[in-house]
């Protein structure tokens, strides 16, 4: 097999070797049922075993409350943007958006469609570098939403937003769902495209109030309204069942490595030992506030267009892939999500330093 190389890819990203190798060893027949595992029907008794095996996963590693639903989505995180104010968003109310970056800008424009939208901070006068201190909510909004990790800007939120009691508290956590532990009972609504933290592309997890998806808009299409895949199991249409068990298998993965308090440690010690090389770097310098940055996405600069290009191009050829920083910030960005190894940290850190010593001129 072609050697596997340190992939710093935003998303779809690195997944634990141990959970290819078991899908690779289910796909010509899952156990010993002689049908792979992309084969078998959602209606199947081997597939419901996986789904409700998963579920309980998400449940126990996550700490979800009863009353809440688990949901296996299809349509992105992108799709949310819009569901969410179909929803729950009408002509005569206004959304909070905190707007930290393009997901949660793309978010409230998709709001805009349904209602009025209100602007509670942004970070957008110094190209969202940071995440405001405070925000100015509405007198009484449809609900709060905000981005808790910003892919492109490397931000995060490390507090949670100061919603008033009663207020419902949405949080795209597409870049950082179960990073670190969580208190899902905060929040009226979370989601997340699986494809960073926990799994492949085409899922998206949604953990939901029971009481929110009962007051859910009732006019609109079945496939638009959350009571359907409540109702459902995620299973009013195929539910993207390949997805699915890569989704459970990370979870394994996760609880046998000591749940979201372990994994937490280990994300902090990886974006640890990276910012701790990059703020003593001459060369590197992040581009973040230091009370904002993310554990998941380290973005930082030479500020030399010419050197970053250099820089990524030289990091391709040893191996390390994935850097070029999104264009709206330039530079260079590591994500280092759950499943990227310290060990990769490691290797990375020795190539920067080498890389310094041979391109920095002293001034
Ligand atoms: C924070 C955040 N929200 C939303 C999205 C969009 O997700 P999707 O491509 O699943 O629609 C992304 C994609 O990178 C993201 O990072």
């Amino acid at each position: 097999m072609t050697q596997r190389i340190w992939n710093f890819s935003a998303g779809p990203a690195v997944l634990p070797e141990s959970v290819l190798e078991e899908a690779r060893n289910n796909l010509l027949s899952l156990g010993s049922t002689g049908i792979g595992i992309l084969e078998h029907s959602h209606r199947g008794k081997a597939f419901l075993a996986i789904y409700e095996e998963t579920e309980a996963l998400v449940r126990s590693v996550g700490d979800v409350p009863a009353d809440y639903k688990v949901l296996f989505l299809q349509g992105g995180a992108s799709t949310q943007f819009f569901q969410i104010p179909m929803n729950y968003l009408s002509s005569d109310r206004t959304a909070d958006y905190l707007v930290t970056g393009a997901w949660s800008e793309k978010a409230e424009e998709e709001a805009r469609r349904f209602g009025k939208t209100h602007l509670a901070c942004s970070s957008q006068d110094k190209n969202y570098s940071y995440i405001p201190a405070k925000c100015s909510f509405s007198a009484n909004p449809a609900y709060v939403h905000y981005t808790s990790n910003n892919t492109i800007f490397g931000t995060q939120w490390h507090n949670l937003p100061m919603v008033s009691n009663g207020v419902d508290l949405i949080c795209d956590a597409s870049s950082d769902i179960f990073s670190r532990p969580i208190d899902v009972s905060k929040y009226a609504m979370i989601y997340a495209g699986a494809q960073k933290n926990l799994g492949p592309a085409g899922v998206t997890l949604v953990l939901m109030r029971d009481e929110m998806i009962e007051r859910g808009a009732k006019n609109l299409p079945t496939m638009l309204q959350y009571r359907t895949h409540a109702k459902n199991e995620s299973m009013y249409n195929t539910p993207p069942t390949f997805a699915i068990y890569l989704v459970g298998l990370v979870l394994k993965w996760i609880k046998q490595g000591g749940g979201l308090t372990a994994i937490g440690e280990r994300n902090q010690k990886k974006a640890g030992k990276l910012y701790a090389y990059l703020d003593q770097s001459r060369l590197f310098k992040p581009t973040t506030a230091l009370d904002s940055r993310s554990q998941m996405n380290v973005t930082f600069v030479t500020g030399d267009a010419d050197l970053d290009a250099k820089f990524c191009s030289a990091a391709t050829q040893a191996g390390f892939d994935g850097l070029k920083g999104h264009r709206s910030v330039g530079g260079m960005r590591a994500s280092i999500y759950n499943a990227f190894p310290e060990a990769g940290i490691d290797a990375f850190i020795e190539f920067l330093k080498k890389f310094e010593a041979e391109n920095h001129k002293s001034p």
